[in-house]
């Protein structure tokens, strides 16, 4: 039984679109920064049931079509081990699940740790990511702490996310503010498909971010906090542009996510270094320098629409907790 903890990611360039559907190769190369406050913590073990996986999420039995996704990336797990048992998994997230906070990236992080060492074959980062990616294609950086980078491709043959710096290379915060605590209502994976299907900007989309990764990586090594700011909002607004513009149209905002967005240029027009970017949910989250978190937490806090808001700061890389 083995018990692993992997924390969940922000894209600062977005990950949106597969080149393989079977294995996730992403269509586009993206970088992220793992999150300090937000995790997965994730138990495997192989010897409990005898007929069947049994997936267990919050003290919860997952639903079927999510525990269908589970047993194909366990049967992934058997493969590679050579373990021949089915295995009860058992998942705690720190924050609300499904709701485009990255539940997918530091789940399917935490499970592939957890899993290949309770199956008796621990694997290298790398190729632990590489496996990670066949459960969500973020989670193959989640397995990193600090930056990480998943280039675009990899076809079959997947390949994982590299880490570009550890958590203790540049200390910034990210505040996480929650408008609406509830699942999304159209899961990442079905969005890309029709993104890639009916959007028009779709080839633009793929053109443009071989470069906004480029300039990302030099960003994050020069630690230019604008540049970095600047871009992952470009790159989050292109992505939610590009999502809107799909037949028929996606939109993941609410108004508060609209009124963080506000906030954030309010306070930068006001001489506060502080840029947001979003996934594929309502959520925001805002970028920082550690000096500033106060004036911005105090800011978010005082809008209506804010239900709640996680402080972080870079996270660490995943790590085995317990093992019997
Ligand atoms: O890997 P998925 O299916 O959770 O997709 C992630 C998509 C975004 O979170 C919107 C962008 C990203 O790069 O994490």
């Amino acid at each position: 039984m083995t018990t692993a903890i992997a924390h969940a990611n922000i894209a600062l360039v977005k990950y949106w679109g597969k080149a393989d559907t079977q294995t996730n190769a992403p269509a586009v190369g993206s970088l992220s920064l793992t999150l300090s406050k937000l995790w997965t913590r994730t138990t495997v073990n192989f010897r409990g049931p005898q007929k069947a996986d049994r997936f267990y999420l919050n003290d919860r039995q997952v639903a079927p079509h999510e525990r269908d996704r589970l047993t194909q990336f366990i049967d992934e797990v058997r493969r590679r081990s050579g373990i021949g048992r089915f295995c009860e998994v058992r998942s705690i997230n720190s924050f609300p699940t499904a709701a485009g906070l990255a539940s997918s990236a530091s789940g399917y992080a935490a499970l592939a740790m957890a899993a290949m060492h309770a199956a008796g074959k621990p694997l290298p980062p790398e190729k632990l990511s590489s496996l990670a990616r066949l459960g969500s294609g973020s989670a193959a950086r989640s397995i990193h702490g600090g930056f990480a980078e998943l280039p675009a491709g990899g076809g079959g043959q997947a390949s994982g996310a590299i880490q570009i710096a550890d958590k203790d290379f540049w200390p910034l915060a990210v505040l996480v503010a929650i408008t609406d605590g509830n699942p999304k209502k159209i899961s990442s994976r079905d969005a890309m498909e029709i993104t890639q299907r009916h959007s028009p900007y779709y080839s633009a989309w793929v053109d443009s971010s071989v470069q906004d990764l480029e300039f990302m990586r030099a960003a994050v090594l020069q630690r230019d906090f604008d540049a970095m700011g600047a871009l992952a909002e470009h790159s989050a607004l292109k992505m939610h542009g590009l999502i809107m513009s799909t037949r028929p149209g996606l939109i993941y905002w609410n108004p508060g996510t609209v009124a963080v967005m506000q906030e954030v240029l309010k306070l930068r027009q006001g001489g506060v270094g502080a840029y947001f970017t979003i996934d594929a949910g309502p959520q925001v989250k805002v970028l920082c320098r550690p000096h500033d978190r106060s004036v911005v937490a105090e800011r978010l806090l005082a809008l209506p629409e804010i239900h709640d808001l996680t402080i972080c700061a870079p996270g660490p890389s995943a790590h085995i907790v317990e093992e019997t």
